[in-house]
């Protein structure tokens, strides 16, 4: 069979075969012609001519998909589907849809290379989402809310549909090993967020998925979720993706204590990859930047 040019599809495809592998060689379905290196250290070479929408894909998501061996850190990944003018959601709530289509498909691939997708009580309340991946081909992750007063309804699609195991971090002390999780699709609540009003440290709710196994983290949302990973230092990359909208008022997609001088403003390593309905700020914090 001859090369031919690979566009997304067949890229996505290479991607989902590179997840947790390395030192392999990867072929198309239904050919034997290699189009994919994997090594061992991370790196990878592509061994056939790529569009350049699908050379994106595969810088953009090689790197998620190294293997994460037990006791190895966990890799962090956040988002944010933003308007020009920094807003996730309406005054009342209401964000679907800031982004189009590209971005939407973009987030359910994230979905699908991560272990577990984490989201707030307020966007689990408000939106009522699935956290499923549909719109990309992949695997559901485990599904964790960061619920401590229990207020996401009980008839939610999270805690009813069963379509994906689904952790409920509620309000409690930790104990290892006291929350029991058969990895079936069912619900179990783990008591780890404390009791007090101030926010549990976002450390602590990686350690309790570290402890279930889940070591590729995807923090989807909302602003105040993301924005308290990014503030403890425990986000690898955040993808920002901003849609060509201002909405003028409503929720912020960050917030983070105030600083005085631009030079306390965080200005991580970045690339920008036009998604078409979207721009992507890809950001990397794993990179120190040299100072100016
Ligand atoms: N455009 C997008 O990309 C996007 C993505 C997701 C959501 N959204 C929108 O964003 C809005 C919700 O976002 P939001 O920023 O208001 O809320 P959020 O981040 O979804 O949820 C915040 C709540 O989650 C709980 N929580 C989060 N971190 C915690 C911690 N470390 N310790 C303890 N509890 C913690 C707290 O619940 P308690 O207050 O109960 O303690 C907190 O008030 C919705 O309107 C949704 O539609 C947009």
């Amino acid at each position: 069979m001859t090369s031919h040019t690979l566009d997304t599809e067949a890229a996505w495809d290479l991607i989902l075969q590179a997840e947790d592998r390395a030192g392999v060689t990867l072929a198309l379905p239904g050919s034997d012609e290699p189009a994919l290196e994997v090594s061992g250290n991370g790196e990878w070479h592509l061994l056939q001519p790529a569009k350049e929408e699908a050379l994106a894909l595969l810088e953009m998501f090689l790197p998620l998909c190294q293997p994460r061996a037990a006791g190895a850190a966990q890799h962090v990944i956040g988002q944010l589907g933003q308007s020009l003018d920094g807003r996730i959601a309406t005054a009342t709530g209401h964000s679907r849809f800031i982004n189009g289509e590209d971005g939407i498909v973009h987030l359910h691939r994230i979905r699908a290379l991560s272990d577990a997708v984490v989201v707030g009580a307020g966007t689990a309340a408000t939106d009522n989402p699935r956290l499923t991946v549909r719109c990309a081909r992949g695997s559901n992750p485990v599904r964790v809310i960061i619920d401590r007063n229990r207020r996401v309804p009980d008839s939610h699609h999270l805690f009813t549909d069963g379509e994906a195991p689904t952790l409920r971090l509620v309000a409690g002390d930790y104990t290892p090993g006291n929350a029991h999780y058969d990895g079936q699709n069912t619900v179990t609540e783990i008591p780890c967020l404390g009791s007090g009003s101030e926010p549990a440290d976002p450390e602590l709710i990686l350690k309790v998925l570290a402890d279930f196994d889940l070591r590729k983290i995807f923090i989807e949302g909302g602003g105040l979720t993301v924005s308290k990973f990014l503030q403890a230092g425990l986000l690898d990359r955040l993808h920002v993706m901003v849609a060509p909208m201002i909405i003028g008022s409503g929720r912020p997609a960050f917030s983070l204590p105030e600083i005085d001088f631009l030079d306390d403003a965080l200005r991580p390593a970045s690339r920008f990859v036009n998604l078409g309905s979207d721009m992507l700020f890809d950001l990397d914090f794993s990179v120190a930047l040299p100072a100016n």
